[in-house]
């Protein structure tokens, strides 16, 4: 059911560990896209293999700090030249501070919400306005902004998912509903993700025994696969989702029904 014929798609954090194969699956299914990232050479390079792959379809890259508002302008200015328009966005970017509770100061608190939460509502103002007869936004939120991470699972020197992604991303769970309703009459729909674990083995080397108490936090009894946000991410992206609006749909494997 699922096609993305002929859709823009502008994709933020595009080339991060759960992106990546969202982005791939996007270009498959027909997709149009323009990758941001921080990591503008390995943005770059993909939309070179995506145009290599699949040669009909449009794919152009840029860096954008989503920390730094003028950037943001700038990487819309560009997303206008080579689209014109956008039928969707997605939003995959996160910023946190590995740092506990007491550690936090005014200004670490401030810059990393300044990045979830203010740059995110940028990123969101910024694609509506260029979607004039309406379109999708998707931001990723997590299950750490319905539940508190539970701080037996780490074990020192590890310490429990900062507090300041949390509170982010429980704002963006507030923002996707206060705007699907604010952009509902220009039918743009505004809805999220929820990841539950996906630990990017990348940063788990060693940690096995962390991974296995991750398991038994989840009712499927396992982590999740990278490759298991698609669907979801798709769905909302598709006008297989036309009448779903300020919806979060939940993929951890059922981390936040017990
Ligand atoms: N992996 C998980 O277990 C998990 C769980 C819950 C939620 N999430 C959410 O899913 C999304 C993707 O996570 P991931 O695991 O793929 O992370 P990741 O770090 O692998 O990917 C994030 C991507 O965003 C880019 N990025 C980060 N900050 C940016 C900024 N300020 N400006 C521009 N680009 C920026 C990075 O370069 C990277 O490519 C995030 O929003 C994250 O909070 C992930």
């Amino acid at each position: 059911m699922f096609e993305l014929k002929n859709k823009r798609i502008a994709f933020f954090g595009a080339v991060g560990y759960l992106g990546t194969p969202i982005i791939w699956k996007m270009a498959e299914l027909g997709a149009d896209l323009f990758l941001a990232d921080f990591n503008k050479e390995l943005a770059v390079k993909t939309a070179r293999e995506m145009s290599e792959k699949f040669p009909g379809q449009k794919f152009e890259a840029s860096k954008v700090d989503v920390g730094d508002y003028a950037s943001i302008a700038g990487c819309f200015k560009e997303i206008k030249n080579t689209f014109g328009s956008l039928d969707v966005m997605v939003s995959g970017i996160h910023a946190a501070n590995d740092r506990t509770v007491e550690e936090f100061t005014p200004e670490l608190m401030n810059k990393s919400l300044s990045v979830n939460l203010t740059g995110s509502f940028l990123l969101a103002r910024h694609s509506a306005e260029l979607m004039p007869k309406g379109g999708s936004i998707v931001i990723f939120s997590s299950m750490y902004g319905q539940v508190s991470p539970d701080p037996s699972i780490y074990y020192k020197p590890m310490k429990a998912n900062p507090i300041d992604y949390g509170i982010a991303k429980a704002g963006l769970n507030q923002m996707i509903r206060y705007l699907a309703v604010h952009w509902g009459p220009k039918n743009i729909r505004v809805n999220g993700v929820s990841p539950g674990p996906f630990p990017n083995p990348a940063n788990y080397v060693g940690s096995e025994d962390f991974i296995e108490r991750l398991n038994k936090k989840v009712p499927l009894g396992r982590v999740g696969k990278r490759d298991e946000m698609a669907g979801s991410v798709i769905y909302l992206a598709s006008d297989e989702s036309s009448f779903t609006n300020g919806h979060i749909i939940n993929v951890d494997g059922g981390w936040t029904a017990w």
